[in-house]
Formats: C-alpha cells, sequence, structure tokens
C-alpha cells in the first residue's frame, strides 16, 4: 500500500487540541487499512517563535516542501502581539502559502442540514447551500513591494500596502474557478473592483478572456465585491464557485462561513501548481483561527479541521473513498445531535472537543464496520 507523508502543523491556540482529533482520524483509517501515513510534526506560529524565535525555520519548511500534504491548525494569539511585524505569528503561515507556491485557496462553504438553524440567517436562505469560494492566496496586497511605514519630514507617518497582480497570476487561478464549476453546477461569478481599482481593471479583463478562450460551456459573471458580500448575506444560494483575489476572498470567505452557521465547520485547502509527475504542493487548514479566548478548555468544534484532513485525502492522496467516508461520518454525527458550543444553538447541551472528535471517530468506525 501507498504511504503517504503528512505534516502536521498544530500552530497555536485551538490548534493542537483539534490537530489531536485528526490523529485519532488518522489511526482508525490506518487500521482500517484505508491507507498509510508517515505522520511528521513541526512548530508554525507563536509556539515556533517561542522555541526558535521566528515563526517558521528553515527546517519546518524543508520538511512542508516534502510531504505529501500539509495539515495546518491555526497561528498567532494575544501572547505575540508584541513580536516584530517580520517574525509576527501569521507570517509563518504566509511563509508557508508563498514559498511552496499554494495559490489556489479553495474554500468551501457548506451547510449541514442540521445545522441550518445556528446560521445567523433565515433557514430557507442558507439550507442546501453550497458554495466554493476560490481565493488568490500567494499574490495581492499581501505581498506587494512596497509595503512600509515611513515617517514624514514633520514627524507623521505614511503607510504604503500594494495591491499588484500580473496577467499569468489571473489566468492561473481563473483556470482553477473553471475547472471546478465544471465539475459542479458550470457557474463562476467573479469578484473583484474595477470601479475603482486597476488590479481589478486587469483581473476582469482576464477572466473574460480565460472564459472566452477555454470554458464557452460556463456561465461567467463579473460582480464588484462590495456587492458580492451584500449578496452573500442576502441571497446566498445564487453563487456556486466564486473567484477573488487575496484580500476580498479573506473577507468574503469569512462571511460565507458565517452562513453555514460556523466558522468551527469549513475546511479549507491551499494548492500549488500541478508538476510533471501531476502532484502539487499540498496545505489543508480549518478556516477558523486559534481563538485563543477558548485554547485549552476543550470547547473547541474540531469538525473543520477533520474536514480539512477529508480534503488532504480527496485532492492529495486520491483516496476519494476514504474522503467520503470521514464526510459522510461528520454528517451522521451532526444528524445524531452531536453539537460543540459554536453550534449548540438554544436548547442543545454542547459536548467538548474531545467528545466531539470521538463522536465523529465512532460514526466513522461504524461505517467501516
Ligand atoms: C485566513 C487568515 C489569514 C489570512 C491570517 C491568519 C494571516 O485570516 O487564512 O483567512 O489573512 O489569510
Ligand atoms: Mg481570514
Amino acid at each position: 500500500m501507498t504511504s503517504y507523508k503528512l505534516l502536521l502543523l498544530p500552530g497555536d491556540g485551538i490548534g493542537p487540541e483539534v490537530m489531536a482529533q485528526v490523529e485519532v482520524v488518522l489511526a482508525v483509517l490506518s487500521e482500517a487499512g484505508l491507507a498509510k501515513f508517515e505522520i511528521e510534526r513541526d512548530l508554525v506560529g507563536g509556539c515556533a517563535i517561542d522555541a526558535h524565535g521566528v515563526p517558521l525555520t528553515d527546517a519546518a519548511l524543508a520538511r512542508a516542501d516534502a510531504a505529501d500534504a500539509i495539515l495546518l491548525g491555526a497561528v498567532g494569539g494575544p501572547k505575540w502581539a508584541g513580536v516584530r511585524y517580520e517574525i509576527r505569528a501569521e507570517a509563518g503561515l504566509l511563509r508557508l502559502r508563498k514559498d511552496l507556491g499554494l495559490f489556489a485557496n479553495l474554500r468551501p462553504a457548506i451547510c449541514y442540514p442540521a445545522l441550518a438553524d445556528a446560521s445567523a440567517l433565515k433557514r430557507d436562505l442558507v439550507e442546501g447551500l453550497d458554495i466554493m469560494i476560490v481565493r488568490e492566496l500567494t499574490g495581492g496586497v499581501y505581498f506587494g513591494e512596497p509595503k512600509e511605514i515611513t515617517v514624514l519630514p514633520d514627524g507623521s507617518k505614511r503607510a504604503v500596502d500594494t495591491q499588484v497582480y500580473t496577467t499569468a497570476e489571473i489566468e492561473r487561478i481563473a483556470h482553477v474557478a473553471f475547472d471546478l464549476a465544471r465539475k459542479r453546477s458550470g457557474r463562476v461569478a467573479s469578484a473583484e473592483k474595477h470601479n475603482v481599482m486597476k488590479s481589478g481593471v486587469l483581473w476582469k479583463e482576464v477572466v473574460t478572456r480565460v472564459h472566452g478562450e477555454h470554458y464557452p460551456d460556463i456561465a461567467l459573471e463579473h460582480v464588484l465585491a462590495d456587492n458580492c458580500a451584500m449578496q452573500l448575506v442576502r441571497k446566498p444560494k445564487q453563487f456556486d464557485v466564486l473567484v477573488t483575489d487575496n484580500l476580498f476572498g479573506d473577507v468574503l470567505s469569512d462571511v460565507a462561513a458565517m452562513l453555514t452557521g460556523s466558522l468551527g465547520m469549513l475546511p479549507s485547502a491551499s494548492l500549488g501548481a500541478v508538476d510533471a509527475k501531476g502532484s502539487r504542493k499540498a496545505l489543508y487548514e480549518p478556516v477558523h483561527g486559534s481563538a485563543p479566548d477558548i485554547a485549552g478548555r476543550d470547547l473547541a468544534n474540531p469538525i473543520a479541521m477533520i474536514g480539512s484532513l477529508a480534503m488532504a485525502l480527496r485532492y492529495s492522496f486520491g483516496l476519494g473513498e476514504a474522503a467520503d467516508l470521514v464526510e459522510a461520518a461528520i454528517t451522521d454525527t451532526l444528524a445524531a445531535g452531536a453539537r460543540t458550543g459554536d453550534i449548540a444553538g438554544a436548547g442543545a447541551k454542547p459536548i467538548g472537543t474531545t467528545a466531539m472528535g470521538e463522536a465523529v471517530t465512532a460514526s466513522l468506525r461504524s461505517r467501516l464496520r
């Protein structure tokens, strides 16, 4: 049986707790003979700053580069609020994305039927919601130069971030979105602000051309990013695949996530280009952050992290059947009424991180029987 090299980077806050539940699921999959994993672990974020003085060591980056897939928990927290900007906890995650060329961030927002009432929107607006946000992840204002704060002659300061996109960067993310749409409902919405930003003008132009040249079978719609935010809360089911830049994608994916009931539910995949051997670098992480306010208290929802493992099984290892099983185990667990605090709603008695992980593993075992 092929053995897959998996690097676990639990990180900070609730990261280690939710990652522990993934390890339990991995053990069940191995026991069942569904897959074999070579598991390595390393540090990223604040815990790496504490241990090594930097949020990601070169050795950890090399490990990540050598792995078939990386699973990351979360980074950052108030403990590291005072560290230099260059070595802040988030810089570890950004370096992984940039140096591994993980330009395509897939953030599915799926509303599980059992959770429609946990959404801030009315049930009929979100029930059956299934959006795929495709966020460009290695360009735009996150990495554009100059990025600096300078002191002006009068002593006041001036801050600059640079939003920059090239044709090639827009083309490759557009291809990812259109290819995904072909396997889904055949619709893509592209969000930018061409009414204000030159990068938006180019974005729209390139997406339109890629569509015309390669994807005549797909329906393409352009939407201004601010209107897109509004439409997401007004009538979210009008969207299927939504492609957008790094910063708009950061914001819009948080909005989309909340439609589903909880940020604690959503996994994500960050993928690189396909190489000559047909494989690609990939990092999987929950959309939620490190949630320092509940860290270490067995309160966090491990489902987004377990769902991220399912995405790794599907996209990196070609283990679609195992991915289906893990996802079905999550659905079963929710349907049976298990709820962590974030999705409990009024009346339900919440269970902890470990109990939720155990419930998912129990559902998985019974599906394996
Ligand atoms: C995300 C996060 C990150 C981002 C932070 C932690 C740097 O918000 O993955 O959405 O802004 O990309
Ligand atoms: Mg974000």
